[in-house]
């Protein structure tokens, strides 16, 4: 028997999920469209949307509102642990310890009841910003920066960035780059989370194990490299010459291709647009023009279009956050998918245990050591 049809699992369908819809290249959050949530909503709104599988009323927003908020806040023990870890360390590195390390210090630690288990999932959904915020101060020997309980998550990352209030338009864009990144079907660090789930290992472990499958560059590390790439290009004239040859030589650019869309991924077009925006404000649009051609160029060499990691490498410079940052700021801004995956896997459970195709040798006789 050969898996070489589907090789990574590509086309396979492992489980049944009422969180996200691909369909024919359109993307859905529970029923609604990616591009009216883009629009209308904001990321608390879709984070309870993907809990609860409802948009909320305005008096549940308003619980929910609060409990987060009443978690905006980082134990004194996990402030400590920031300042020790190494300045140099890998960022995504230091975020999977210290989301290890939360769970030690969670008050409801061994309560594994469904609401606690809603609890737990809040408190990931307010903290986990804070730590990466904490993360980026402590690389930069800054002192960590408290909560403005006023604002929302991610206006309120922003603050604890930066150590001051964002404008309007820049905490809106990081806020549609959320909603953009909090769900996207069975990804691999999704189904990490789910495999570890049907264990019925914790919440954190399973966070765990998702946050470190994003690490690599073929998932969550993409954007930074792709950004990488856009300034080193630079200009547009040099595109053309950056590009070509690699593709020549078969390099993988990264930004480019997807598992699923084949034909475009529907997050590009929203994400383009607020780029543009912003950089034209920003005085960067020499950028957007090195994006554009070497857009057009993947297209015509290798009939390939950008995913959404291309496009979020640039709002995340655009907003000022330094490349290393940005997986991390994916993992936080996934969370919410996780814990929908992470919740809908323990409410129906079965064990994920597939089988592999043996291609290894057979009836080998062993010998003792000295014979050999
Ligand atoms: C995302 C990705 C892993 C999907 O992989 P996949 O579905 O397994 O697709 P394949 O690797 O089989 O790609 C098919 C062909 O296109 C090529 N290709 C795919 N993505 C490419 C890219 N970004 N740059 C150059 N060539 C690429 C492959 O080399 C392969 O060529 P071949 O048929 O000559 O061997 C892949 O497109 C990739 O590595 N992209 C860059 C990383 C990235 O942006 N990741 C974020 C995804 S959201």
């Amino acid at each position: 028997m050969s898996i070489d049809s589907h090789a990574g699992l590509a086309d396979i369908k492992a489980l049944e999920s009422s969180i996200c819809e691909i369909d024919q290249g359109k993307l859905s959050y529970r029923g609604f469209d990616i591009n009216d949530l883009a629009e209308h909503s904001s990321i608390e709104e879709v984070s309870y949307l993907l809990l609860n599988d409802a948009l909320p009323s305005p008096h549940e927003f308003k619980d929910f509102l609060a409990a987060l908020k009443a978690e905006y806040s980082l134990p004194r023990e996990i402030v400590e642990h920031i300042t020790h870890v190494p300045r140099e360390a890998n960022p995504m590195a230091i975020l999977r310890t210290l989301v290890s390390s939360l769970g030690l210090h969670d008050p409801e630690h061994d309560d594994h009841s469904i609401p606690a288990r809603y609890r737990r999932g809040l408190r990931l959904l307010a903290k986990i910003p804070l730590i990466v915020a904490a993360i980026a101060r402590h690389h930069d020997a800054r002192s960590i920066v408290a909560s403005n309980p006023d604002l929302g998550i991610a206006a309120n990352f922003l603050h604890c960035l930066y150590g001051e209030e964002p404008d309007r338009e820049t905490a809106h864009l990081l806020d549609t780059t959320l909603i953009l990144y909090a769900e996207h079907e069975l990804n691999a660090s999704a189904f990490a989370a789910r495999i570890s789930a049907a264990t019925r290992a914790d919440t954190y472990s399973c966070l765990v194990a998702a946050i470190s499958t994003l690490q690599g560059d073929l998932h969550g590390g993409a954007n930074q490299r792709s950004l990488e790439m856009l300034l080193t290009m630079g200009t547009v004239t040099r595109v053309d010459e950056y590009l070509l040859p690699r593709l020549k030589a078969k390099e993988i650019i990264m930004g480019f291709g997807h598992r699923v869309y084949k034909n475009g991924d529907p997050r590009v077009p929203v994400l383009r647009k607020m780029c543009t925006s912003l950089a034209e404000k920003k005085n960067e649009m020499e950028l957007i023009r090195v994006a554009l051609r070497t857009e057009e160029i993947m297209l015509k060499e290798k009939g390939l279009y950008a995913n959404v990691d291309f496009y979020s490498g640039l709002a995340f410079y655009l907003l000022g956050l330094s490349a290393k940052l940005f997986t991390c700021v994916f993992a936080l801004a996934r969370t919410p998918g996780y814990l929908a995956h992470i919740a809908e896997q323990r409410n129906a459970n079965k064990l994920i245990r597939p089988r592999s195709v043996y291609v290894g040798k057979s009836n080998r006789k062993y010998t003792s050591i000295s014979s050999r």
